[in-house]
């Protein structure tokens, strides 16, 4: 028996100033975009901006759906919709705000499994990291890549 630890580093920033202007403008983008949630039921809006390799910006924002599995994430509908347009252009990043029922940012905004799952094919489908901004209350978060948030992940190396 071995036990392993995995590790993961990420940075906070305190202020969005700390970040490069790219970057600035990517959470920027997504705190537009959450502007254009429907989230009628659970009142809490997200929204979603990608850095395609073009340095062009894709944004999404979640839609939710009476039916509420039917709904997507900010997140997945960005992403869809990228790949689904551009299947060609890489993905180097992508940020995420929210607005919650008070009409502020949530304290810890963090993408769901599902998203994480999707967040990992995309990567893996063109063999780049994504970074990944949160854009909470209080501070920013980046993440270098997908596994750092899905470690052990499942993928299509497994299949
Ligand atoms: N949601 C997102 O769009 N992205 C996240 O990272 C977390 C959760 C949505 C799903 C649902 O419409 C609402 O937020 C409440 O869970």
């Amino acid at each position: 028996m071995r036990k392993k630890k995995i590790e993961i580093i990420y940075t906070e920033y305190s202020d969005i100033k700390e970040l490069p202007d790219k970057q600035q403008n990517l959470i920027y983008a997504a705190r537009k975009a959450v502007k254009k949630a429907y989230a009628p039921y659970s009142k809490f809006k997200v929204g979603a901006a990608l850095l395609m390799d073009d340095d062009s910006v894709i944004t999404g924002s979640n839609q939710e759906n009476a039916s509420s599995p039917v709904g997507s994430c900010a997140e997945r509908t960005a992403l869809y919709w990228a790949n689904a347009n551009f299947p060609d252009k890489k993905v180097l990043a992508i940020a995420i705000t929210s607005i919650d029922n008070e009409g502020e940012k949530a304290e810890h905004l963090s993408p769901c499994g599902l998203c994480r799952q999707t967040l990992m094919e995309t990567q893996q489908r063109f063999s780049s990291p994504i970074k990944v901004f949160i854009d909470n209350r209080n501070y920013i978060l980046e993440i270098p890549d997908i596994e750092s948030l899905l470690p052990l992940s499942f993928s299509n190396t497994s299949l």
